[in-house]
This record gives structure tokens, C-alpha cells and sequence, in this order.
């Protein structure tokens, strides 16, 4: 490429491609973007952020002269010799990956010599063995092919790209292998270089060992609850060892989000299609979904039926600093509050209008104290900074009643205690 930075290609413009684009354009690369939802191109070409992600907007500003947006997938094509594909992969019915956006791009891109698909997109193991061997029964020989799945964290993703734990790039050993290696050599991360059987399963594995962590803590939290243990003092006491670490094991009301929840599956029925039975996966889904469920048991422990309760969500997002609401535990939990006859009021600081389109019955507040007025129970559900700093007193005020459920182990207890209100949490005593 001359000295000159590589040109880059980004193939879908979600919190994967947006944030990969604008971190290649902070390493002083030409980013040519393809996304086929017209309105998100046109909004990203007005200079518009369509997602929340710290940083993101400060670097697609400074970078504007150096990304390109288009809906075509020609001028990425003219430009670019490696093209990021970072469509989504949503899960079917049967829990399998949804591959028919990674299908329609891979079916777009020509055969060329100098062209690598490059898969960011989370696929399952063998997709690419698969996809090669398609392009070599229609005749595109050519086309190279390199995994190099993405770890970045929504809430995280811009640090995450610009200091990654590690890069994983699978390849066949050809030319784009070490051209992809390249690109993410001055970041300095350590390298995993691979096939890319395994490089997919990296990916898949890292989310379903991230999954099965928390099910672990949240299982412990529950026995915490029959036996007077407190949760939040066990995880401290296992995440000083070295082997275990601190992270992951913060009890709450279960994982949700695009990732952890269609991976965990992805990866279950993947087992289950070469004829393995995974059943550790299958317990890590399980207690997922009925942990987001306990908070009910708790709300019905305290305040006996649901029926004209009011009950306040704080947060909605499914995890805090991102607008992101897939697989949000709140969308379940305000489903069940609503069958149970409960009238429920919420706040977030930044996914409303996203919960909006979700959760039409929801009555939105537009502060946290406005959403707690006349409330006979608070629940935490999304751990915001801002609901850490509450003023409980104000919160007590405004309710009606004085039931206070930590859903995720966020607050000060003794600051909620002192307002004159019950606090009750995951796995505390
Ligand atoms: N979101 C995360 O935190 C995260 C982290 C790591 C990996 N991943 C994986 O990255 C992939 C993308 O995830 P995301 O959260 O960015 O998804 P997203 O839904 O936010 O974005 C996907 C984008 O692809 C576009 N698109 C769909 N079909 C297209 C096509 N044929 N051509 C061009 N654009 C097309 C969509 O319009 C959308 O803008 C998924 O496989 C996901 O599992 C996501």
C-alpha cells in the first residue's frame, strides 16, 4: 500500500461497525462505510451519532473528513482492499445464529485478488470454512478470507478498541492474515494468531465463559438468600483469588444485551448440531431467565399481590452507558409487572427512546425522583452512575411506599436504610 494507511472497508454500521470505522480513522486510516439502512447513512452523513457510546461522537467528529458513508457497497469496493463485515447475527427461533446478513454481504462482494472479507461478526464455528467453500463452488477463488472477531464491551467499545485485551485474527496464512495483523499492530495487544475454526471459537467461548460466571454468582447469590451469607462479601472474598478475579461476579437480575444471551444459544445449539449435548450452557440459560424473575418473588414477598401497585424502574438500558435494550432484563420485567396487574413508571438517562418502541404500556418519567412519585416499590434495574448519588430522602418523599429492591447490588444500603426505607437486595443478608 505505498506508506500510505490501508484503506478500510466497514460493511454495516452498528456498535461493531461505527466504532471500528472511527477507531481505525483515529489510527489514521481512510474508513469507507456500507450500511443498507438508508436512514442510519443519511443521519451518520448529516454528522449524526444514530447510537450512545462514550467517545464515539468525538471521534467521528474529528475523523469526518476520513469516513465515508455510503449505502452502496461500490465505493468500499473501489477503495478498500480489506472489508470488515460487521452486520448482525441475531438469533432464530431455534437458537441458531441468523446468518443471512453475513450471507447477503458475502454474496455481494466480488472476486479480486486483492480483496479479503474480513468477519467481525459473530459467527458460529466453521462459518467461514463454510462460507470459503461456497466461494470455491462458484468459481471466487480469489477472495481471501480472515476471522478476527471483535471483544469490544457496549459502554467500553472506543477504549476497548484502542486497547484491547488481545487481537485474535484466524486466516489461512496469506496475505490479509498479515495484513489484518498489521493494522492492529500499533495498538501493541498481545496477538493470537490462528485458524479460523478456532479464532470463531474464541469468540464464542470467551462470551459463554463470561455467561456462565455470572449464572454462577447469581445461582450463589440465591443460596446466600436461604443461609444469611451476603453475596457482595463472598464474591469479594473469591475475586481476590488470582484464579478467579473480580470481575463477572457481581449478583444481579440476570445478563442481557446483543451479545451474551444469542452467543450462549449460538454456542448450545452448535454443540447440539454436531451432537454434543452442552449441558452446562443450557443451566447457564436457564438460571438467566429465572433470575430475572426473582425480583417478582421479592416484590410479591413484601407487598403481597401486584394488582394497582405502582412500581418505578430505574434504568432500562441492559447495562449501563449504552442505549442498547436487547434482551434487556427490564423488558422482561416490566412484562411480568404489567400481567400482574402492577402500573409501572420508569427512567433511564439515555435508552427511553429506545425503550419506547419496546415497552409501549410503560409510563416514562423524565428523572429518576419524578419516576419514584407515588411508587409502593423502587427496583434498580440497570446500574447508572446517577442512581448511585440519590438523594434517598427525596426518594422516600415522593413514594408512597418504602420498598427498595437492588437488582443489581449498586446502591448504599445504609443511605437507602437511613431514608426510613426497606432495602432489599441479590444474595444479601
Ligand atoms: N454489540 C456488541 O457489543 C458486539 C460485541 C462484539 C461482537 N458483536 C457482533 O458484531 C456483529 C454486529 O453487532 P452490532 O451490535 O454492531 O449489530 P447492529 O445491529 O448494531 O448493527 C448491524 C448493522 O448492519 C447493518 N446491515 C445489515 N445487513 C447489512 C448488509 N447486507 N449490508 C450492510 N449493512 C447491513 C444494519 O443495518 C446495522 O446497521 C454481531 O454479529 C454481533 O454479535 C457485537
Amino acid at each position: 500500500m505505498g506508506g500510505a494507511r490501508e484503506p478500510i472497508g466497514v460493511i454495516g454500521t452498528g456498535y461493531v461497525g461505527l466504532v471500528t470505522a472511527a477507531g481505525f480513522a483515529e489510527l489514521g486510516h481512510e474508513v469507507w462505510c456500507v450500511d443498507v439502512d438508508e436512514e442510519k447513512v443519511a443521519r451518520l452523513r448529516r454528522g449524526e451519532v444514530p447510537i450512545y457510546e462514550p467517545g464515539l461522537e468525538e471521534l467521528l467528529v474529528k475523523h469526518r473528513g476520513h469516513l465515508h458513508f455510503s449505502t452502496d457497497l461500490a465505493d468500499a469496493l473501489a477503495h478498500a482492499r480489506l472489508l470488515f463485515v460487521a452486520v448482525g447475527t441475531p438469533p432464530t427461533y431455534s437458537g441458531d445464529a441468523d446468518l443471512s446478513a453475513v450471507h447477503a454481504v458475502v454474496d455481494a462482494i466480488p472476486d479480486a485478488d486483492d480483496r479479503s472479507l474480513v468477519m467481525k461478526s459473530t459467527v458460529p464455528c466453521g462459518t467461514g470454512a463454510s462460507i470459503q467453500r461456497v466461494l470455491k463452488e462458484q468459481g471466487r477463488t480469489r477472495l481471501s478470507y480472515v476471522s478476527c472477531p471483535e471483544f469490544l464491551k457496549e459502554g467500553s467499545a472506543v477504549k476497548d478498541f484502542l486497547e484491547p485485551d488481545r487481537v485474535v485474527v484466524g486466516d489461512n496464512g496469506d496475505w490479509a492474515g498479515d495484513a489484518v495483523v498489521a493494522l492492529y499492530e500499533p495498538l501493541g495487544a498481545p496477538l493470537v494468531r490462528t485458524d479460523i475454526q478456532s479464532a470463531e471459537m474464541v469468540k464464542l467461548a470467551s462470551n459463554a465463559f463470561l455467561a456462565t460466571k455470572i449464572s454462577f454468582i447469581n445461582e450463589i447469590a440465591n443460596v446466600c438468600e436461604q443461609t444469611g451469607a451476603d453475596v457482595v462479601e463472598v464474591a469479594r472474598g473469591m475475586g481476590l483469588d488470582d484464579r478467579i478475579g473480580p470481575k463477572f461476579l457481581q449478583a444481579g437480575i440476570g445478563f442481557g444485551g446483543s451479545c451474551f444471551p444469542k452467543d450462549v444459544d449460538a454456542l448450545k445449539q452448535l454443540a447440539g448440531n454436531s451432537g454434543y449435548h452442552f449441558q452446562l450452557l443450557t443451566a447457564v440459560i436457564e438460571v438467566n431467565e429465572l433470575q430475572k424473575r426473582r425480583v417478582m418473588s421479592k416484590l410479591v414477598k413484601h407487598l403481597g399481590g401486584l394488582v394497582g401497585r405502582r412500581v418505578a424502574l430505574l434504568g432500562l438500558a441492559f447495562k449501563p452507558n449504552t442505549d442498547d435494550m436487547r434482551e434487556a432484563s427490564s423488558l422482561v420485567l416490566s412484562a411480568r409487572l404489567a400481567a400482574d396487574g402492577a402500573r409501572v413508571s420508569a427512567y433511564d438517562p439515555i435508552a427511553e427512546e429506545e425503550a419506547r418502541k419496546l415497552m409501549p404500556g410503560l409510563e416514562f418519567a423524565d428523572s429518576a425522583l419524578a419516576a419514584v412519585e407515588g411508587a409502593d416499590a423502587v427496583v434498580l434495574v440497570t446500574e447508572w452512575p446517577e442512581f448511585r448519588d440519590l438523594d434517598w430522602a427525596g426518594v422516600a418523599e415522593q413514594m408512597s411506599g418504602w420498598l427498595v429492591i437492588d437488582g443489581r447490588n449498586a446502591l448504599d444500603a445504609d443511605a437507602v436504610r437511613a431514608a426510613g426505607l426497606v432495602y432489599e437486595g441479590i444474595g444479601r443478608a
